[in-house]
């Protein structure tokens, strides 16, 4: 089975896709239909209480299973396999460790505002690509659970679209998140509260 795949998303290999869970699945628009229930109960999970330890790889993997678990057996679990985005798979979880404590630093000493704190954080969480997928959505996630809850700031409207879909807005992230690898951080800090 294959699944088409939106600009800069993260193509599945064949041993992950045996990970689907609901075996009728066929297309993309059933997959993303599954994957956004279960995104949604995450949210209903996370309405009921104050996510604490936010900042750990084991509450990110915790968000990761609670958002997909009911689709892919790997949810939760780090990535095991290359990618076409991310680090190399064996460096994931010290990567994790080194953003959660330059994020402690960052918020104990006020480095950036907390927009930027958030821009920064997302931008690596994705650029370390934790899972096999559905990093995007997951890092967008935990990036306004973080501003919520650490700083009591409003989420983010992220460009008010639906990035999971290809299209001018999905680009935009896309093109501003690149301009991250590159370190100016400037148009994801637009676009983030655009
Ligand atoms: N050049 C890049 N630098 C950093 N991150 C990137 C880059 N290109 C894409 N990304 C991130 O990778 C994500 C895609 O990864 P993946 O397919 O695992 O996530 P997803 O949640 O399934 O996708 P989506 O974001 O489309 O919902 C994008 O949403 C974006 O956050
Ligand atoms: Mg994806």
């Amino acid at each position: 089975m294959e699944f088409a795949n939106a600009q800069g998303a993260t193509p599945l290999d064949p041993n992950e896709i045996n990970g689907l869970i609901p075996s009728h699945i066929t297309t993309r628009t059933e997959l993303d239909r599954w994957e956004q229930d279960n995104i949604n109960e995450a949210l209903a999970w996370l309405d009921k209480r104050r996510p604490r330890d936010i900042l750990s790889e084991s509450f990110m993997r915790e968000l990761h299973k609670k958002m997909f678990c009911h689709v892919w057996r790997w949810a939760g679990k780090l990535r095991q396999t290359e990618k076409n985005l991310g680090i190399p798979f064996y460096r994931i979880a010290v990567e994790l460790k080194n953003l959660c404590d330059d994020m402690q630093y960052w918020i104990e000493h006020q480095t950036f505002d907390s927009d930027e704190i958030a821009v920064r954080f997302h931008h690596r969480l994705v650029y370390i690509h934790p899972f096999a997928n559905g990093n995007g959505r997951h890092a967008r996630l935990i990036t306004d659970i973080l501003l919520e809850n650490v700083f009591n700031q409003p989420p983010l409207t992220w460009g008010q679209a639906n990035l999971a879909q290809t299209g001018q807005d999905r680009t935009r992230y896309i093109e501003s998140l690149v301009a991250a690898d590159h370190g100016d951080f400037l148009p994801l800090l637009k676009f983030v509260r655009s």
